[in-house]
């Protein structure tokens, strides 16, 4: 048996427009604007094993967030269920744009409400961990540039001021943002996220933009709270080169750089803790991504299932001397065959890192119930509780038990 650190945080994750119905921001306008032709494009974009699967995603419905889960509401049905699975924490988001949907003008009845979920999380017992930024934010503000507005950062550490406030001393954990690399790889190289651009200049100013909001927003929050955990969730990818030549290892030091380590750096001596999150790892060629031919191995987004990446991308934070937390962990797996091994697998490389030295303090699974997976719409379901389409019934599933005896015995 392998036991996990006494007082180790077990939780699932999740994000406000993935979930929460009806919301108004960059991303609402973006997937309605973008949603027919994704329906079309599923054929090029998609191996044939998932088009018959999954056909969903030849709908332009399945690409707009629309209801969601409801979770704006149905919150409580949904943290009593992660109680029910013995979680003793749980991560979610804040949708800025509900709580600023005017410049400057904040929503005392949304910030009520946020208020309202940090209680009901609290009062299950479990440890909130808030993220204030998880890729979406005002109209207003994506109209003058979004990220790359020119004041970006200080409206950033401003709302962050507003709702530390707000929700005073029943936060510990913040987190900032989330994923930034991730952010800025989808809307300034790859052009499918908003603001949709192929930019490397604006690339570099995101990273500049997003690194200072966390950095001001660090030093805002810590000025009302000295005692708070603050940090920004980090995707960590794992590179294997398509030849072992000098020039293909230099090229995955490139891309490791500007994956893992960029962002980090550059909000050096900002940061409480570390977070790992880590879906895949990738084979790479000089022309990009090289194709994942295996199918076995693969969640349905057909993401490589590798568990030795967890323990690399632990040990590769080691060496900041930070407690570590798992943010995000999980997998596109509908039909629940594979969700169980990958948690247990993934867990195992977790107790390795910690038995190799890592102060790792926390797991949360992604997610707690299925949601709306960005520009790839509601089809891949990353859910321990599965979500009935058409009446938003929740069924916890098979895995869900299955992590609920691993958080009660705090062992693998
Ligand atoms: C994001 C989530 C997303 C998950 C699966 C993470 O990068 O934070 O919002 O749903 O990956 O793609």
């Amino acid at each position: 048996m392998k036991k996990f650190p006494d007082n180790f945080l077990w939780g699932a994750a999740t994000s406000a427009h993935q979930i929460e119905e009806y919301s108004c921001n960059n991303w609402s306008v973006w997937e309605k604007k973008n949603a027919k032709k994704w329906a079309q494009s599923a054929t090029e974009k998609w191996q044939l094993w998932q088009q018959k699967k999954f056909p969903e995603m030849f709908e332009a419905e399945n690409y707009i967030s629309g209801r969601a889960t409801e979770y704006y509401t149905r919150y409580e049905e949904d943290l009593d269920l992660a109680k029910a699975g013995g979680h003793n924490a749980h991560r979610f988001s804040i949708d800025w744009a509900r709580i600023e949907p005017r410049e400057g003008e904040f929503d005392s009845k949304a910030i009520e409400h946020y208020k309202n979920v940090v209680r009901a999380i609290s009062e299950r017992n479990m440890e909130p961990f808030v993220t204030l930024w998880h890729w979406t934010h005002p109209l207003w503000l994506e109209e003058r540039g979004g990220v790359l507005a020119k004041d970006f950062p200080e409206k950033f550490a401003h709302y962050a001021h507003i709702m530390a406030e707000a929700l005073g001393e029943s936060v510990k954990f913040y987190v900032t943002l989330n994923e930034p690399t991730s952010y800025i790889a989808g809307g300034y190289i790859a052009g499918k996220w908003p603001p949709g651009e192929k930019n490397i200049f604006h690339m570099l100013q995101a990273y500049k933009k997003l690194s200072s909001a966390h950095n001001l927003a660090y030093d805002v929050i810590h000025k009302q709270q000295e005692n708070v955990h603050i940090g920004f969730t980090n995707i960590l990818w794992r590179f294997k080169p398509s030849k072992n030549t000098l020039f293909h290892r230099a090229l995955i030091r490139f891309a490791y750089y500007f994956t893992n380590e960029k962002f980090l750096r550059m909000t050096q001596d900002h940061n409480d803790y570390l977070s790992v999150q880590y879906y895949f790892s990738v084979t790479l060629s000089l022309m990009g991504i090289v194709k994942e031919k295996n199918t076995t191995f693969v969640t349905d987004l057909g993401w490589l299932i590798d568990p030795k990446g967890v323990y690399e991308s632990i040990m590769f934070l080691k060496k900041y001397n930070l407690p570590i937390y798992l943010t995000e962990d999980g997998l596109a797996d509908r039909s629940d065959m594979k969700r169980e091994k990958f948690i247990r697998d993934n867990l195992a490389q977790v107790h390795r890192a910690i038995s190799d030295g890592a102060d790792v303090q926390g797991y949360f699974h992604w997610s707690l119930t299925d949601n709306f997976e960005w520009d790839k719409g509601f089809w891949p379901q990353f859910g321990l509780i599965e979500i009935d389409r058409k009446t938003l019934e929740r069924k916890p599933r098979k895995s869900f038990w299955v992590y609920k005896n691993i958080i009660d015995r705090n062992a693998i």
